[in-house]
């Protein structure tokens, strides 16, 4: 019994020798979402608060994330999301893409899948009220709408 805990503690130990790399890239405002579509202070706010950690190149780190293995748990949700919508390289997407993304963020925030469950329990600011949501969703609806009529994409629902 004893010697497992000895295992335990050293492999403890040796894990922290493996830091993950909290450098972001350099975030150009050119290619920003929230820079691009001048999107108003307030539904910026909270797009920051609820997704930016791990959507985006301005990812902040929580001091636990210098403890192994939390940190490589952290560092994955942040690669894993970049890879399905990075909000600082978003003017480099196609547009159909654009789209596409603008509908999935909606349905993600709808469907309560984000931002993780995780997530919310350790930062309480991104935890998003009723009202929080209806404007992200409306907010994203309204961006997808106008990237499909502005170029000429399918499912543009023709406004009255
Ligand atoms: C703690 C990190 C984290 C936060 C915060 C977060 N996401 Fe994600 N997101 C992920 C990960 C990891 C994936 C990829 C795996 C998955 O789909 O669960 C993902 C996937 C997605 C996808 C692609 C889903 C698909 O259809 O495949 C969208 C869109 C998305 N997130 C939007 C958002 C939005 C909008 C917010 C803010 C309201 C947000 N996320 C907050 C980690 C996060």
């Amino acid at each position: 019994m004893k010697r497992i805990l000895i295992i335990i503690i050293v492999a403890f130990i040796l894990i922290q020798f493996f830091p993950i790399d909290k450098s972001n890239p350099v975030a150009t405002p050119q290619m920003d979402f929230l820079t691009i579509k001048k999107t108003p202070e307030k539904t910026a706010t909270l797009i920051r608060n609820a997704c930016y950690d791990c959507h985006s190149n301005e990812s902040k780190y929580p001091w636990y994330a210098n403890i192994q293995p939390i940190g490589w748990f952290l560092q994955d949700h942040i690669q894993e999301g970049k890879k399905e919508l990075n909000f600082s390289t978003f003017a480099t997407y196609e547009k159909k893409r654009q789209a596409k993304k603008m509908k999935e963020a909606g349905e993600m925030i709808e469907k309560g899948e984000m931002p993780l469950d995780s997530y919310i329990i350790l930062h309480p600011e991104a935890k998003l009220s009723a009202a929080d949501k209806k404007e992200m969703i409306d907010y994203f609806k309204m961006v997808e709408q106008d990237i499909r009529i502005t170029n000429d994409l399918p499912d543009a629902v023709q406004k009255p």
